[in-house]
């Protein structure tokens, strides 16, 4: 929900039903305080998904594409060639994963980072690369390749974990970057 229509949510509850409906409402309060607060993207939570899909790469957050870029990725023919790797799992672990992805993907998620996500897809556009979304390419734009690809302690943009610090708790702010072999970015 944006937030404009929070505030004329908000003007309708006190206009409709006076302000005593704002404070019996506790359950939308903490709502509208939590939205304040989901400034990342919503942290992996789930011990089989992070056990399963770390062993190459950071465990990325399910809230960084939407139901169908995760529909096309896991499934059981697109793992056996996952960017040129095997990445089978077992029927069982398969469906779980699938599972955890698609409840918590960008496309349901309140999480900032998730709605520019899907604010930056056409309805019709899943890539299954988080470093192809439109929002993404943006926001890495001025990163010359020499410390992106050319850079060992690096190799591609696919490795987040490695500038930004705190990408495990869903934090991705530019104050948290700190290039290997480069140093902190300032722009
Ligand atoms: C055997 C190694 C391996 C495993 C296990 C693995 N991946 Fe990957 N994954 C890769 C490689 C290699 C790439 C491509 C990285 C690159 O281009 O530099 C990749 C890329 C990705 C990307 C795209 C990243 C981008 O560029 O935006 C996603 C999303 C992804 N993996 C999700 C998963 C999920 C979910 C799982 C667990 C089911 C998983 N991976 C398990 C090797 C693996
Ligand atoms: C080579 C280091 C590097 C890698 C790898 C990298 N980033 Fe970044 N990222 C940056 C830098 C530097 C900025 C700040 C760019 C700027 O402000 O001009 C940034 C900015 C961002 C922002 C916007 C932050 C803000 O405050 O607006 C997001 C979101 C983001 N990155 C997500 C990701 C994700 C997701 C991945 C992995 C798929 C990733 N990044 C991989 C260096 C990296």
């Amino acid at each position: 929900m944006k937030k404009n229509s929070v505030v004329f949510m908000l003007m309708m509850s006190v206009t409709l039903g006076g302000v005593s409906v704002l404070h019996a409402d506790e359950g939308f309060a903490s709502w509208l305080f939590s939205v304040e607060r989901k400034k990342g993207v919503e942290p992996v939570t789930d011990a089989i998904y992070n056990e399963e899909c770390s062993a190459c790469h950071f465990p990325y957050q399910p809230g960084w594409l939407p139901e169908a870029s995760w529909q096309k990725l896991i499934a059981a023919s697109a793992l056996e060639d996952h960017f040129g790797e095997s990445a089978e799992l077992d029927e069982q672990t398969q469906q779980h994963i699938i599972n955890f992805l698609t409840a918590n993907s960008a496309d349901k998620s309140y999480y900032k980072r998730s709605k520019k996500i899907m604010a930056s897809l056409n309805k019709d556009q899943a890539p299954i690369r988080i470093t192809k979304v439109p929002y993404i390419i943006k926001k890495h734009d001025e990163i010359p390749e020499k410390l992106i690809s050319k850079n060992e302690k690096v190799k591609s943009l696919s490795y987040c974990e490695k500038c930004h610090k705190k990408a495990e708790k869903g934090i991705f702010d530019d104050d948290s970057v700190f290039i290997p072999g480069h140093g902190y970015w300032s722009d």
